[in-house]
């Protein structure tokens, strides 16, 4: 899989080289470019932003380096996105849909955001995907890029070995769609007084599994349940049903209520 990123700040990429996706690229499994916006500026200075049409604080960047950059980096296959606050929100389905794309190109914007002319017009030319990667305003594109390319790339296949399977976490589709993990223990048994569950280590496949969707359960009730308002009753067992109707779910109308 092919990834462009174009930025005024290409230096914010070297996480690219490192951990999992540094290991990826060093298998031939995904493939970068960093580009330097500026390098399609037209003029001496290489400005790439000017004042806002009808006032007000901030700049806005000229959609004429953008269009240089974008026309030269695109291929036909390749879907555009644009990180942006007022974009689609980026989920983990969303993530499942862009990992199956062979080339995406991400544009950074800076400012006040990009000349929205820029997205009407690639619009015609390619699938565009506006993007938000949470209700809150960054800097930068550049950071919540990062964060897209890494939630994509675990899930091409092949980037992970088999011991990191993602069926089983947070948000995977299917049964833990609206489901947060629960939590997760690792050696010694003991430690600071605090007992690992016994059932984990009773070697029963069965309880754990049980146990573990409890815990999802439960834990995604706590923290997010506004997430178990959108359960599919068809992803509750019996079990399911019964510990959702033990918890305290006051604020948020219950999966299994009718
Ligand atoms: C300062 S922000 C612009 C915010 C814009 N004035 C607004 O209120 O929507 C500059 C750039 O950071 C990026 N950005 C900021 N917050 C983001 C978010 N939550 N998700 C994705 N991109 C974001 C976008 O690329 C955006 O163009």
């Amino acid at each position: 899989m092919r990834f462009d990123i174009i930025s005024i700040f290409p230096e914010y990429f070297t996480p690219l080289s490192a951990s999992l996706l540094g290991k990826a690229r060093d298998r031939g499994l995904l493939s970068f470019g960093v580009h330097d916006l500026r390098d399609w500026a037209y003029d001496r200075h290489r400005t790439v932003d000017d004042t806002p049409y009808g006032g007000g604080p901030g700049m806005v960047m000229r959609p004429e380096p953008w269009g240089q950059a974008l026309d030269d980096v695109l291929t036909p296959q390749a879907r555009l996105v644009v990180p942006t606050p007022s974009g689609r929100p980026f989920t983990q389905k969303v993530a499942g849909e862009l990992a199956d794309a062979s080339h995406l190109v991400f544009a950074c914007g800076r400012y006040e955001g990009i000349d929205s002319r820029v997205m009407a017009h690639y619009s015609s030319v390619v699938e565009v995907d506006e993007l938000s990667i949470g209700d809150y305003v960054l800097a930068g594109g550049e950071v919540a890029v990062l964060v897209m390319i890494e939630a994509i790339s675990r899930l091409v296949p092949g980037v992970l070995g088999n011991a990191e399977s993602v069926s089983d976490d947070s948000f995977a589709p299917g049964r833990m769609e609206r489901l947060v993990e629960g939590p997760v223990y690792t050696k010694p048994p003991a430690w600071r007084g605090l007992e690992v569950p016994a059932v984990l280590t009773s070697g029963h496949h069965g309880r754990i599994a049980r146990w573990r969707r409890d815990e999802a359960l439960r834990r995604t009730a706590e923290r997010r349940p506004d997430l178990l308002a959108g359960l599919d009753r068809a992803d509750l067992d019996k079990h399911d049903r019964r510990l959702l109707e033990s918890l305290d779910l006051a604020e948020h109308p219950d999966p299994v209520a009718d």
